[in-house]
């Protein structure tokens, strides 16, 4: 059976995952730094599966702690999601993401090769597509083009880096997963997206404006060409998302294998509005504003792959992420 290494395995979809890797009989461990995490999640993943898996509290870069977890820790998979990863904050200090995510990748990496670990699963995003100039994306369009951010760009450089691993060592295994726009928690409310700081994906935003953390929504927009005028997004429940990278360690192959993580529906601004209303009683404060400077009109999934090759697909709606992020944000 397999033995996993979860990178970032404290933050929002690592620890859903942990969770769901545990509830299946795998054996875990975390390394973490907490940046963009809390220590008490180690806490709740126990209370949710009676497991405290091992958690490494190191960071990716510190090169040498890397190697002495993994030449004592007799992993047979890498499940990678340490990374940074705000569109925003990229474009101000490309230095440090790129250092991060590529540098970080790279130490893992070494060591996987040094200690004999051939299998990695990549926590990619459909921000490879850059602007694929459609509505829907399958795994077969072209990718690094019209990357508007750092953030962006270290996700298709890591794809390529495993890509050449890949091609190097034809025993490697590579499984790369594009999320779409990941939403919801664990359905007991006990762990959730919680991000340090001023969160810039619009869940989160909606979940501290429902605190009154933040007066009001900022709709970027409700002039685009869809059918509220607001844009168009592939929410995916977290914890399919994490039962996708389930299947896909499961069925990985030598080489490198690529899945769209989406449901292939797409919902608009409004929607989410409205969705978050329903499940809460509350009204949300909200107020249109101008465009958000490269937002596409519409990003949506084209899941068949993931369907017909690791029989995967998304098993719950946005009714059901946000009455999971209600249970989340009343505690
Ligand atoms: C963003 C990033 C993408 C990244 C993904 C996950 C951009 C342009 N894209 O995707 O690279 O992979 O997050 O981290 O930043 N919205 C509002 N008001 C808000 C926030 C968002 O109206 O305050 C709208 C946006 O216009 C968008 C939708 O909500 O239509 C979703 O936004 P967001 O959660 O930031 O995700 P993406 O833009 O899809």
């Amino acid at each position: 059976m397999a033995k996993v290494l979860a990178t970032g395995g404290m933050g929002y979809i690592g620890s859903h995952t942990v969770i769901e890797l545990i509830k299946k009989g795998y054996e875990v461990e975390i390394l973490d730094n907490l940046y963009n995490s809390k220590v008490e999640v180690l806490d709740k993943i126990e209370q949710i599966t009676g497991v405290r898996p091992k958690f490494h509290e190191a960071d990716m870069l510190d090169s040498e702690k890397v190697d002495q977890i993994f030449a004592e820790g007799n992993f047979t998979t890498v499940i990678h999601f340490a990374g940074l990863k705000a569109v925003g904050e990229s474009v101000e200090k490309p230095l440090e993401y790129y250092k991060t995510n590529i540098d970080g990748t790279l130490n893992i990496l070494k060591a996987m090769k040094e200690n004999n670990v051939k299998h990695i699963i990549f926590s990619s995003s459909a921000t490879v597509y850059g602007d694929p100039h459609q509505d829907t994306c399958d795994e077969s369009l072209p990718t690094g083009r019209e990357l508007t951010n750092p953030y962006g760009k270290t996700k298709y450089m890591i794809e390529e880096i495993l890509k050449d691993v890949a091609y190097a060592d034809k025993d490697f295994k590579v499984t790369i997963l594009r999320y779409f726009n990941p939403v919801g928690n664990h359905e007991s409310g006990l762990i959730g997206e919680d991000p340090n700081g001023i969160p810039n994906n619009l869940m989160p935003i909606i979940m501290k404006v429902s605190k009154g953390e933040i007066p009001e929504l900022s709709v970027f927009g409700d002039d685009y060409d869809t059918r509220d005028g607001s844009c168009i997004r592939d929410y995916i429940h977290v914890v399919d998302l994490a039962n996708g990278h389930i299947l896909a360690m499961e069925k990985s192959q030598p080489g490198v294998s690529i899945y769209n993580l989406g449901t292939g529906n797409g919902t608009t601004v409004f929607e989410m509005i409205d969705a978050f209303e329903k499940a809460s009683g509350e009204k949300l404060p909200y107020k249109v504003v101008g465009r958000r400077a490269g937002d596409l009109p519409i990003l949506t999934a084209n899941a068949e792959k993931a369907e017909k090759e690791l029989g995967w697909h998304a098993e719950r709606n946005v009714e059901d992420a946000m009455r999971d992020t209600i249970k989340f944000l009343r505690g």
